[in-house]
């Protein structure tokens, strides 16, 4: 297949994401695999070409170039690999023991936000203390409150230096698979189906009520201190969680605290085929519970060339706004990164220009999301 239909399109303007079968054929599938299996214990397999080739050589590229428009040919690949575990007993990004998270111990968020190694004994001190010492844990140490701090996943605090917006962005995510995902619990990526309509809307409330977009904005804490390590990341505010449950006609599963949390769907994949998803859905990976081989999700990040045609996107990178370690980049006059990309976290489909018909047609049909109140 090398196009994609308008039942495809329509659906990945609705859900969010779209799964394409057989994409990829299976002697670049191979190739892939063999690369993964063939690596020296350590070895980065980021720029394996094989991988890489996924995309750059796949039906992908083609189709994403209609749905989307021009992008930069990856050059490196998140290579995605889940080995299989029963339930485990450590503190996730989340705050809570791993095997206490519903939903294959779901780790749901928005892409492109800070993120620290979760303490794995429950920390005390004040909000302000443990605040702190999380964002002096990062490669950089303790630096203090800035846009210079970076997580240990090499996001920065804040994107820009005037600290009003704290979400790396790009355009949309390629997951091929390359091991048999077609029954539940064998590590899935998982999402929200319909949930990045939710996620913009809220940034566009953010926008709209004094600029600052992302945690630390208005209605997105940073950390939850209530969680069981005593700082959980914040990854999706509680008024997006609150209707992206409402979402789902079953009710949610909790955590042993009682709290909530919204039911991914996991993408069943077989090898070949590719996930489309839009940068605002909420995912999660899941736990690879009862799979007979690792999960192999080749993960890359693309962005529409349109929005800084000057810089060269490598396709891992989630904050392209600032080199991978945070690094500042430069920009000339008139080119300002942090409106751009506000601009287009609060237009989510501005960037895809072979879906704009669709748009046209299906958003009159859709409720508008409001928040029209402090969360
Ligand atoms: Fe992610």
């Amino acid at each position: 297949m090398n196009t994609i239909t308008n039942e495809h399109r329509r659906t990945l303007f609705h859900d969010g994401y779209v799964v394409l079968k057989n994409v990829v054929s299976q002697s670049l599938v191979d190739s892939a695999r063999a690369r993964i299996k063939s690596a020296k214990k350590g070895e980065s397999l980021a720029e394996a070409v094989a991988l890489t080739d996924l995309v750059n050589r796949s039906s992908v590229t083609p189709i994403l170039q209609e749905v989307m428009g021009q992008f930069d040919p990856p050059s490196h690949c998140h290579v995605g690999v889940t080995k299989q575990s029963l339930p485990r007993d450590f503190y996730t990004p989340l705050g809570y023991k791993e095997k206490d998270l519903p939903y294959f111990g779901h780790g749901m968020h928005a892409e492109g936000l800070f993120t620290v190694a979760p303490p794995q004994e429950r920390i005390e001190g004040t909000p302000d203390e443990i605040y702190s010492r999380m964002i002096a844990s990062g490669p950089r140490g303790d630096i203090g409150r800035s846009a210079d701090v970076i997580g240990s996943n090499t996001d920065p605090l804040f994107q820009d230096p005037e600290m009003t917006l704290s979400v790396g962005s790009f355009t949309a995510f390629v997951i091929v698979a390359l091991n048999d995902q077609t029954l539940e619990g064998v590590g899935q990526t998982a999402v929200v189906p319909g949930g990045h309509r939710v996620l913009e809307a809220f940034y566009r409330w953010q926008y709209e009520n004094g600029g600052r977009i992302g945690p630390e904005g208005p209605g997105w804490p940073r950390f939850n201190y209530n969680v069981p390590n005593g700082a959980g990341h914040v990854y999706l505010p509680d008024a997006v969680q609150k209707k992206l449950i409402a979402l789902d006609s079953k009710a949610p599963e909790t955590t042993p605290d009682g709290i909530a949390w919204p039911r991914p769907k996991q993408i069943l994949m077989e090898p070949g085929d590719a996930a489309i998803t839009i940068f605002q859905m909420p995912h999660t990976g899941t736990r690879n519970e009862y799979g007979t081989e690792s999960r192999k999700n080749m993960i890359f990040r693309i962005r529409n060339k349109k929005r800084q045609p000057g810089k060269i996107v490598t396709g891992v990178s989630d904050h392209p706004d600032r080199g991978m370690m945070g690094e500042w980049l430069s920009y000339e006059e008139g080119n300002n990164p942090w409106v751009r990309s506000k601009k287009a976290l609060v237009n989510m489909w501005n960037e895809w220009d072979g879906m704009q018909d669709i748009v046209d047609q299906e958003t009159p049909k859709l409720p508008e999301i409001t928040f029209d109140t402090v969360p």
